[in-house]
């Protein structure tokens, strides 16, 4: 497995449960964390150094490459594995351009008459003047390349809406801003929906919602994520329907019919609106912290299952099952996440949140000396389960209060829409 943080962690810790690796199987992962090290071997490869990580699978025979983050696949990792003839879980560089490039997908849904924002794409500051007079404000603008999650701009004027294109065309985004999609504001309730798919079979995997915002009440900048419950109860078994057949089926035989078959997991962040569901984006990998939420109540073989896409044989597969309850994750950050995170903050109580029921996956952590210490942004993901999203919610922030992290924070709200609806309902 390739990746770093709190989705590795879950991974490795699911991937490590698995019957592939049974008779002596091992499951390495590059570079990980310390949580990662609890079920995996760690090793130091870089992603980007294609040729280091065919010869570390030809010297240790490896069986199934799980690439966790989207930069690997949207670089073409996974096409230089396969033409070594190892199986990769993740799409090829082509396919991959369904979360690389948001000017792609948008015209794949365009032929595929998938439900989506209207929109234009613009390569310059000019084209996209004259696309936010036709537009109006609010409007939303994307540069059109990876750009870590900060490349989308809701504006809720047009001053805001100028600045952004300024920006993107003033080269902030490097490469990734050379194009930019200017789209119609939607309104309504955001979901994401998860499928598994070899490019011709896909199986519905599972729904979360995620908190992007960094502050309670989803206020102030937007962040990787701060917290995440799954499953989504607002995508009823009808929406997901609907979802699968209108939006994943029809992108799936299109790639596949447009020479780009899709293998791996689609991730589709969904804008549930009074018009039905409409795709905002995709995703070529799990979602971060969704993936924590969605493994923790999984019953399934997940290697079996993800073996199953590298080697294009989905169909002989049972869905994933996953357990009927709830998965609430409450992400601790660094103090100035996601600006300025203050690294080095020591870290303990682990033990006493785990022996309070929850699953504690690191995120951005490190080891120093023999202390465990913040490396990054997202530090820690304290996953609890229960009945409902509320008492998840009260389970996880119990773990939250036995950990002793003085630099760390986290928001007090995750799952804050489905502890009202609960409470309504009584
Ligand atoms: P993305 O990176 O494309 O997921 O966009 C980041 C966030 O911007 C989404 O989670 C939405 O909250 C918001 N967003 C993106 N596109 C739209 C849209 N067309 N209308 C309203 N909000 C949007
Ligand atoms: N949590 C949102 C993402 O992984 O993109």
């Amino acid at each position: 497995m390739l990746g770093s943080g709190g989705r590795e962690h879950a991974l490795a810790w699911k991937l490590a449960q698995s019957s592939c690796l049974a008779n002596g199987g091992k499951l390495f992962c590059a570079p990980g964390n310390p949580g990662v090290a609890q079920a995996a071997e760690l090793v130091n490869l870089d992603a980007t150094d294609h040729a280091a990580v065919i010869a570390f699978c030809d010297t240790q025979t490896i069986g199934l490459v799980v690439v966790g983050p989207e930069a690997p696949l949207v670089d073409g990792l996974g096409d230089a594995l396969r033409a070594e003839g190892i199986p990769v879980f993740g799409p090829n560089k082509a396919a991959a351009q369904l979360e690389g490039s948001k000017g792609f997908t948008k015209d794949l849904c365009q032929r595929a008459n998938i439900p989506t924002a209207g929109y234009v794409r613009v390569n310059s500051r000019d084209a996209a003047h004259a696309a936010l007079a036709q537009f109006g404000a609010p409007v939303v603008i994307k540069a059109d390349g990876l750009a870590a999650g900060k490349g989308v701009t809701v504006a809720m004027t047009m001053a805001e809406a100028t600045a952004a294109v300024d920006d993107i065309f003033a080269g902030r985004f490097g490469e990734a801003g050379a194009e930019a999609v200017i789209e119609e504001f939607m309104t309504g309730e955001e979901a994401s929906f998860f499928a598994l798919t070899d490019g011709a079979t896909i199986l519905a995997f599972a729904s979360a919602q995620d908190h992007k915002r960094v502050g309670e009440g989803d206020t102030g900048p937007n962040t990787g994520g701060m917290g995440a419950y799954s499953p989504a109860p607002v995508l009823t078994p009808e929406l997901e329907a609907e979802v699968m057949t209108r939006i994943i089926a029809p992108t799936v035989k299109t790639m596949a019919d447009e020479g780009m078959p899709y293998s791996g997991v689609l991730f589709a962040g969904l804008m549930l609106t009074d018009a039905g569901p409409k795709l905002i984006e995709y995703n070529c990998r799990f979602g971060d912290p969704e993936c924590q939420v969605m493994l923790s109540r999984m019953t399934s073989d997940l290697g079996e299952l993800l073996l199953a896409c590298a080697e294009d044989r989905l169909a002989t597969c049972a869905a994933p099952r996953f357990a009927p309850d709830t998965a609430l994750t409450v992400v601790m950050a660094a103090s100035g996440y996601p600006d300025t995170p203050r690294k080095g903050g020591t870290i303990t109580g682990i033990a006493a949140a785990e022996a309070a029921g929850a699953k504690v996956f690191h995120a951005g952590t490190a080891l120093a000396g023999d202390n465990l210490v913040a490396s990054g942004g997202r530090v820690l993901n304290v996953t609890a389960r229960g009945a409902t999203v509320t008492e998840a919610q009260s389970r996880a922030y119990a773990a939250v209060d036995a950990i002793i992290a003085p630099d760390l924070f986290c928001r007090r709200d995750i799952g804050y829409r489905e502890v009202a609806r609960e409470a309504a309902e009584g």
